[in-house]
């Protein structure tokens, strides 16, 4: 059923027009949490530090519910690994988590990920609504070689990206159930 018809039915006109939505009714699918989560990552915006090597990416978006309304103070939790394919295991680097603002929206100052054996370029993150269940998903780069060859590629996951000047912007908008 398509996003319009559902809202005619359920909610009262009163509610402001929400045009992009309609792309959006779908919540986020869930992915594989893989082997490298960490519990108790550092609250910080920024994954940058001295030492890391790699195109600086910056990842913008919002969490939005089912209805079309922004998530005000979700948790972000991210990881990824460095531009060689590793992952830190032993400390947090490339590893962090945050919150969405009033509007839902969000900014994480990164690297664009290596690649590893077995896997496609990917980010981790753990995103949560205010007192709901953890979304565990992961994002894609568009226009990767190996995407197809991954056997849990989602089309859905991947980032919309913009190649600038000295980093990679990227953007994502992800839905949680109402
Ligand atoms: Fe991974």
């Amino acid at each position: 059923m398509g996003f319009l018809a559902r809202y005619t039915k359920t909610e009262p006109a009163s509610l402001p027009p929400t045009p992009s939505c309609d792309d959006h009714d779908e919540p986020t699918p869930r992915q594989t949490e893989g082997p490298y989560f960490k519990p108790a990552s550092p609250e910080r915006s920024s994954l940058l530090q001295p030492g890391l090597n790699g195109t600086k990416l910056i990842l913008a978006g919002q969490v939005l519910n089912t209805d079309c309304q922004p998530v005000a103070k979700a948790l972000l939790d991210w990881w990824h690994c460095d531009s060689e394919g590793n992952y830190d295991n032993d400390g947090y680097t490339l590893r962090g988590h945050q919150y969405t603002d009033k509007q839902g929206n969000f900014r994480l100052e990164t690297i664009v990920p290596g690649l590893y054996p077995g896997r496609t370029r990917h980010i981790h993150v753990k995103v949560q609504a205010p007192g709901q269940p953890v979304l565990t998903t992961q994002l894609y780069f568009p226009e990767e070689a190996q995407n197809q060859g991954d056997g849990i590629f989602n089309e859905v996951l991947v980032m919309k990206t913009q190649k600038k000047a000295d980093y990679l912007g990227a953007g994502y908008t992800f839905v949680l159930k109402a």
